[in-house]
């Protein structure tokens, strides 16, 4: 048995919540190494002496299902999706993933606790999340239960153990109903699992509240609150908290004996005198390290980190940040990370959050579960404030296996978990307490919306809470969106106005917005509008004008954010494409069975949209994006529109040096013309576009130039990083080109690639970004979707990795990666 231990390491302390571990009071490990696993029910896996040699050997997190085969019979559901309006149940193929994540797993593993002292700690046995109804089981004995798959729960498991220090074997049992999700939800322990070692006078698990209540320039006070657990009242507590920023440097401190008070925590208020203020762009962080002892002896030690800022909702005048007013620029994200399905990757989630940083985003709505830690930590460091959601479902069900079954009994203690999980993360600016619910039609819907709201301001009075609501008409005369501290309309644009009159808040937040559909690289001639546009090729058009009929476009969101103060911004449906939910290509529609909301796809490659995105989001960086590619070959004499999405308000096109005529963004216009240069009569002949922008006072400020590709000719292989750390955390993702002689992307090829990966790595994963593929994504061969797709390699040891690309009428590409 091994075990991998690390005791103050950074990259471990990300993987657990908001606090820090000292060396010699507590411990902590990840148990990720020496897995079973075997899927299907099995009679008493969770006895100490059930034989699990013909199991196969996991690493956690694992997801199982993410290996394929995709199929359409896999929770294949036959329903209407009322929230999409839909009366008739119809045939929905692709809805979960068409991936087999249905049915029980079973986990098994032992584990030690060296030195355990039974009288003298605590053991604790913390799941990250787990997919989902988990059994725990440990020397045999049933220790809990947690049936929702999303969130982080522990269990005390002390007096399970062996107390001579033998081995403890642990099973986990996981079950999934069909039909109990909108998309795929990913299976097993596919996040970390963590086993926890205090002494039994201990902080608890979430056991800390830091919070800020005064932020200024000049000073911050800092309070502190910090439980501990198994000393009896009366007794006199010393509790010293040392505040440090980010370089280590010691910035305050408080010594405090107290003692806990009919349950209250111990309390403390510090001043940091000139705060570094958190923000998306200063995201600074902080640490309060707090000693406990009692009677002159070191009893505990435990450090949370935070941020210092000050949020403020103000009517009328919208969301402040550090007395700042700012529009959300923000994205919805499912958990899943395309190939590697559900399973958690500290670098895959990182790159996530770097390409939508990148575009200029500055919020990630969870949608509609809690995340994986590891996201909120990055959201901290990185700079994205978060809106962290609960529920998709209540007591009303969406899906006839969904969460409505458990919420009676599990949603206080769901939601505690969730509050204090993250209450001291910085990046966290709100809750939500649910997208989305029928409830919200209830009568009595608003009385379950206060209940849920309530626990949310009692475990953390510091933060607003909202909802995402889609049924307008009801929520705004049932009181329900009258109850919610923070008005969330889902899409409705038309009716933002109306909310912002009759409700009290007099601000409106789009929770969920956009839901135009595309297809990286596929363009439908002619170029329109329209709602759930149905094409043969079964793909939606990248020209980034097409949306489902409860949906709008992007620019419908970009005014409403400039144009009245109220509007608190956006959440956009979904910053990547994700595995499931294939509108609108969903009923009877198989093969497709991953989304085309995304404004990047499920390879991590944007489509066009995500350059109009940023051309609003990031108007101090240059955008100067052209569409479609130019290798229309059988379209010649006919017309292809051009669009272009640049930060500058005007700017020519050029067809083979003829100019097009010169463009400029207006109000004048169509919403679409306010935010793209449009060219709708372009004829298209290969050649040359050029593109020449002008800035604001009609000089010259960029060029661009595209070309039609020629024959395929060579496979270019792009890390995205050139050096990867061998953590065994830390994936390198490759995007490959087919393309010609001078490196132009070949975009309309569609060549089945293979892969060889030596050395110092292995291959781990590959995706193209087409949502009809049925190609298994931890097989080494793959098509290139319109020329590209992404490659993931895992660094397995220090040294070279070399990356082989071959295909059949090009050049093998090559390409080497150092992991240090
Ligand atoms: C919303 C829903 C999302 C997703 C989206 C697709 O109504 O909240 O989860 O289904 O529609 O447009």
């Amino acid at each position: 048995m091994r075990f991998r231990l690390v005791i103050s390491c950074l990259l471990f302390l990300a993987s657990i919540p908001s606090f820090l571990l000292a060396q010699d009071v507590r411990k902590s490990w990840t148990l990720e190494d020496n897995w079973k696993f075997s899927k299907g029910e099995q009679e008493k896996a969770f006895a100490v002496d059930y034989d699990d040699s013909g199991w196969q050997e996991v690493t956690v997190p694992h997801d199982w299902a993410i290996y394929g085969p995709f199929d359409e019979r896999n929770d294949m559901q036959i329903v209407a999706v009322t929230q999409n309006g839909e009366k008739v149940a119809t045939k929905k193929t692709g809805r979960t993933g068409g991936l087999p994540y249905m049915g029980v797993g079973w986990y098994r593993r032992t584990f030690e606790v060296p030195g355990f002292d039974p009288e003298g700690q605590r053991v604790k046995l913390i799941f990250d999340g787990a997919m989902s109804e988990a059994q725990v089981y440990v020397n045999g004995e049933k220790v809990g239960f947690w049936p929702y798959g999303y969130n982080t729960f522990y269990f005390d498991v002390t007096d399970f153990l062996h107390t001579d220090g033998s081995k403890n074997q642990l099973a986990v049992r996981l079950e999934n109903k069909e039909q109990s999700s909108r998309w795929y939800p990913g299976a097993g322990l596919y996040r970390n699992v963590h086993l926890q070692v205090t002494p039994k006078t201990h902080v608890p698990v979430w056991g800390t509240f830091v919070s800020t209540p005064h932020v200024a320039e000049e000073y911050a006070s800092v309070n502190v609150k910090t439980e501990v657990k198994n000393v009896p009242e009366g007794t006199d507590i010393t509790i010293t908290t040392i505040i440090t920023d980010a370089s280590g440097k010691e910035v305050t401190q408080k010594e405090n004996t107290q003692q806990l008070n009919h349950g209250r925590p111990l309390e403390q208020f510090l001043t940091v005198n000139d705060p570094q203020l958190w923000s998306p762009e200063t995201p600074q962080l902080y640490f309060a390290k707090s000693t406990i002892s009692i009677g002159g002896k070191l009893v505990d030690e435990f450090t949370t980190r935070f941020g210092i800022r000050k949020i403020e909702f103000i009517a009328d005048k919208g969301f402040f940040l550090n007395g700042q007013r700012r529009k959300f620029q923000g994205v919805n994200l499912h958990h899943d990370l395309g190939p590697l399905g559900a399973a958690v990757n500290r670098s895959a989630i990182k790159r996530q959050l770097k390409i939508m940083k990148d575009m200029g985003a500055d919020a990630i709505r969870t949608s509609h579960n809690m995340p994986a830690p590891e996201l909120v930590e990055l959201c901290d460091e990185m700079g994205l404030m978060v809106m962290v959601e609960s529920f998709d479902e209540w007591d009303v069900a969406k899906c006839k296996n969904g969460y409505h079954r458990f919420f009676d009994e599990w949603a206080e203690k769901d939601l505690v978990n969730m509050v204090r999980h993250y209450r001291n993360n910085p990046s966290v600016v709100m809750w939500s307490i649910g997208n989305e619910v029928p409830t919200q039609c209830s009568a009595d819907g608003y009385k379950v919306a206060k209940f849920l709201q309530d626990i949310c301001h009692r475990e953390d009075p510091t933060r607003l809470v909202t909802a995402g609501m889609d049924r307008i008409s009801c929520v705004l005369d049932n009181g329900f969106a009258a109850m919610i501290d923070v008005t969330g309309f889902n899409y409705r644009t038309h009716r933002y106005q109306e909310g912002y009159e009759k409700l009290p808040h007099s601000l409106v937040l789009g929770s969920e917005t956009g839901s135009t559909v595309s297809s990286r690289g596929v363009y439908h001639f002619s170029v329109e509008k329209g709602a759930q546009v149905i094409h043969e090729d079964q793909q939606s058009s990248a020209y980034g004008l097409e949306y489902c009929s409860w949906s709008n476009l992007p620019e419908d969101d970009f005014a409403l954010a400039e144009d009245y103060d109220w509007t608190l911004g956006q959440f956009v449906w979904t910053g990547f494409d994700y595995l499931g939910e294939p509108t609108p290509y969903d009923t009877d529609a198989w093969p497709n069975h991953s989304s085309m909301f995304g404004i990047v796809d499920l390879a991590g490659i944007p489509k066009d949209r995500y350059y109009l995105y940023k051309s609003v989001w990031k108007p101090e960086e240059e955008t100067l994006h052209i569409l479609p590619h130019w290798n229309w070959e059988g379209r010649e004499g006919e017309k292809t529109p051009v669009f272009v999405y640049t930060n500058y308000p005007s700017a020519e096109l050029f067809i083979n040096g003829k100019s097009q005529g010169k463009k400029a963004k207006t109000k004048e216009g169509s919403l679409q013309e306010r935010y793209r240069l449009m060219w709708m009569d372009v004829t298209y002949e290969p050649g040359e576009v050029k593109l020449i922008a002008y800035d604001d006072n009609g000089n010259k400020a960029a060029e661009k130039l595209l070309h039609t590709a020629g024959k395929a000719h060579h496979i270019n292989l792009i890390p995205e990083k050139e050096k990867v750390s061998v953590d065994g955390k830390e994936l390198a993702f490759v995007r490959v080109q087919v393309v010609d002689k001078e490196g132009n992307l070949c975009p309309t090829d569609q060549r089945s690639l293979s892969f060889e990966v030596n050395g110092a790595g292995a291959f781990k994963a590959v995706a193209n970004g087409d949502p009809t593929s049925l190609e298994l994504f931890h097989k080494p061969t793959m098509k290139v979707f319109n020329g590209q797709l992404t490659l993931i390699v895992s660094p397995e040891k220090s040294g070279e990795i070399k990356v082989v690309a071959k295909a059949k009428g090009v050049k093998t590409g090559e390409e080497t990666l150092s992991a240090y």
